[in-house]
Formats: structure tokens, sequence, C-alpha cells
């Protein structure tokens, strides 16, 4: 068996999180807001993308240092051509137990079956109202609601497993809370809800946007007997809770009321090819450098050992109104969560 890399607190690396693009066709107000994400914004040229010939090497060697769940994220990972061939590949690496897909769904008429047959079988999708106005105004491009449920109805009759994420902002979308649940506990698809996060140096954040997890559980137990449901793995990010009556589960990313920084087992590789620690990082470190110079897979090993080793990073449990404000982060689109 592989011994996992471990950091300077003793976490293992266990996820990979590979942004295949950092495009997305929304502009959601919490992650790529419009006002900064506009029709002049550069993104990153093709030439500066990972192949997938590099994407399926360096899982390979992840792999090799304890990596067993891959997400693909954005960006919208969609917009990237050709992905079910990356999940064939990364499917194809020895060690790798588990692949899932970030989305905001928009996409997925075309995209959901042709993932299937190259085995994907679970989709997290990105919804935060079902009330249009709402929606419309969270996503930056008045897609209405319907159409990503439409979506989520197909990907269900393809088969997949789906789980849908709502961001909860204060004052924005707490009213679709109890609709949101309502809507998804009929149809047996787990809901789970996001705490408002300070994620990059744009999205205007604060203490007082966030509604909390005990918040959020306080309005549902008006209306709902709700029982916790034990973890599926080491380090999972939600705290899960199951419907007592017909066994439909929802959960709650608290990030920002109870950080899960100590059981974090996350690494993030941004689409050109940056190694990044910690979801509020600065930066990362230049695997594509590397590779594209030539590196033998000893010395890209060696590299993403030094960084993993000395990995310190426990963001949420530091936050503070100043931290957020104040420190540089990457962009959330850059690394897709
Ligand atoms: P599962 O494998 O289905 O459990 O996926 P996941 O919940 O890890 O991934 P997803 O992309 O659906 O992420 C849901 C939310 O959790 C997003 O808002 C992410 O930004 C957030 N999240 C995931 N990992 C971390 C983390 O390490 N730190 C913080 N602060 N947030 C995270
Ligand atoms: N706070 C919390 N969650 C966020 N996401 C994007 N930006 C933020 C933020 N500022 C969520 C998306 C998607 C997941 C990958 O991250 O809605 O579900
Ligand atoms: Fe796009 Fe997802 Fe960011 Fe929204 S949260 S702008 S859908 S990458
Ligand atoms: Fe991991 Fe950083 Fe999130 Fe903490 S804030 S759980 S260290 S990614």
């Amino acid at each position: 068996t592989r011994h996992p890399l471990t950091d300077r607190f003793g976490r293992p690396i266990r996820d990979l999180r590979i942004s295949v693009t950092d495009r997305c066709n929304f502009r959601c107000s919490y992650c790529m807001p419009k006002e900064v994400f506009g029709d002049d914004y550069a993104f990153l040229p093709k030439s500066e993308l990972l192949t997938f010939e590099e994407i399926h090497r360096l899982t390979r060697l992840f792999a090799d240092a304890g990596v067993k769940k891959i997400r693909l994220t954005g960006g919208e990972p969609l917009m990237r051509r050709g992905l079910p061939d990356l999940v064939e590949r990364i499917l194809s690496v020895n060690g790798i137990e588990d692949i899932g897909l970030t989305t905001n769904g928009l996409l997925l008429g075309a995209h959901a079956r042709p993932l299937y047959d190259a085995g994907l079988r679970r989709l997290n999708i990105s919804l935060d109202a079902l009330d249009p106005v709402i929606s419309g105004k969270l996503n930056g491009r008045g897609v209405d609601p319907s159409r990503i449920l439409k979506q989520i109805d197909h990907a269900k009759d393809v088969g997949f497993d789906i789980k849908v994420n709502m961001v909860v902002k204060k004052g924005v979308n707490d009213s679709e809370i109890l609709p949101m649940t309502a809507y998804f506990k009929d149809r047996g698809i787990t809901l789970r809800f996001i705490e408002f996060m300070d994620v990059g140096n744009d999205n205007g954040w604060s203490f007082k946007d966030v509604v909390t997890k005990q918040e959020i559980f306080g309005r549902l137990s008006d209306s709902y007997d709700l029982e916790p449901v034990g973890q599926d793995y080491y380090g999972e990010v939600a705290k899960r809770y199951r419907h007592k009556d017909n066994g439909a589960e929802i959960g709650f990313i608290t990030s920002v009321s109870e950080s899960f920084c100590s059981t974090c087992t996350r690494a993030r590789l941004s689409s050109d090819g940056k190694l990044i620690t910690c979801l509020f990082a600065e930066g990362g470190f230049d695997l594509r450098g590397l590779i594209r110079d030539g590196a033998t897979d000893e010395e890209l090993m060696a590299a993403i050992a030094g960084v993993w080793e000395n990995r310190a990073d426990r963001y949420s449990d530091e936050r503070t109104e100043q931290t957020a404000r104040n420190r540089k982060k990457i962009g959330m689109s850059y690394i897709g969560g």
C-alpha cells in the first residue's frame, strides 16, 4: 500500500481538484462579478492550459503521492472541449477511486450522456434559487432556473448521482432556503447549503452576509424532521443530515462558522498547472513550467512532495474581516472552489 504525503500538520494528501478552464458562461456575483470579469477580461489562452496528456501525467504522480479522489472544476468545466476523453484517462490511473465534476449545469444537455459513457457517475450542480429573478441576478446572466432544473432531471435520467450546491447570501437568496429544500427533498436529490465565503479579492464579502449552518438548520427545523448522517470518508467537507420521513439528504458546508481545515486533504491544480494548497492561497507552484522544461517523473514528484510537506494552510481557521479584506487571494474561477 502507498503512504500518502503528509503536510506540516500531519494532513495526508487525498483529493485533487483539477480546474480544466478559467472560463465560465455565468457571472455569479460571489465568484466572477461581471464588473470585474467584463467583455475585455483576459482569460488564459489555450496554449497556457494544461493539455489532457499533462493532466493525465500529473494525475498519475498525484495518485502515487496518495490522491484517491479527483474533482474536475472550472470556471465551468463543460466549456473545455473533449472532457469525456479526460475522464477516461483519469479513471485509468491506478489508485484513483473516485471522480466527480462540479458544474453550473447549463450545458449538460449535450454533455451528460458522453460523460456518463466515459465513466463519470457523480455531478455537483450549482443552483442558488428557484425564483427566476433572484437566480438570474445571482448568476449574472439572467439564466432562468427552469433551464437548470431541466438539466438536473436529464442528468438524473442518464443515471448520475447528483448533489445540488446552493451558496446562501443574506438578504439575497435566504428566502429560497425553504422552497429549495422542499423541491429537492421531493426528488430525493441532496441539497447542500454553502456558507458564502470570501474567495478571491473581488466579491465584497463580509461576515454579515453569511447565513450560518446554525441559522439555516434552525429555519428548517420548524418544518422538517432531520437526523444527522455519519461521514462517508475522512475529511468530508459537508456536514450531512437526512429527512426522517423519506431519507432524502441535506448538507452544510461551513467554511465560515465551523471551519474544517484540521482535516483538509485537498490539493488544487489550476488550469495553467499551478499546484495550490488552499482555496485562499496567494499563489501556487508552477508544475507546468517544470513539465515543459522537460522534468522527469522523479523531478516532478520531488516538487510535489516539497510543496505538500511544507504546507501549513488553515485559512478558514484564521479568517477575520481583516484577512477577508487585506489578504491577497487567488480567484475562485481560476481554481474552481
Ligand atoms: P464531494 O466529493 O461531492 O463531497 O464534493 P465537494 O463538496 O468536495 O465539492 P464541490 O465542488 O461540490 O464543493 C462544494 C463547496 O465546498 C464549494 O463551495 C467549495 O468551494 C467548497 N469547498 C470544497 N473544498 C473546500 C476546502 O477545502 N475549503 C473550503 N473552505 N471550501 C471548500
Ligand atoms: N462562497 C461559497 N461558495 C462559492 N462557490 C463559488 N463562489 C463561492 C463563494 N464565494 C461555489 C459554487 C459551486 C462551488 C464550486 O463553489 O457555487 O457550487
Ligand atoms: Fe461560473 Fe461556477 Fe463561478 Fe458561477 S460559481 S461564475 S457558475 S465558476
Ligand atoms: Fe483547506 Fe484552506 Fe479550505 Fe482550510 S481554508 S479547508 S486549509 S482549502
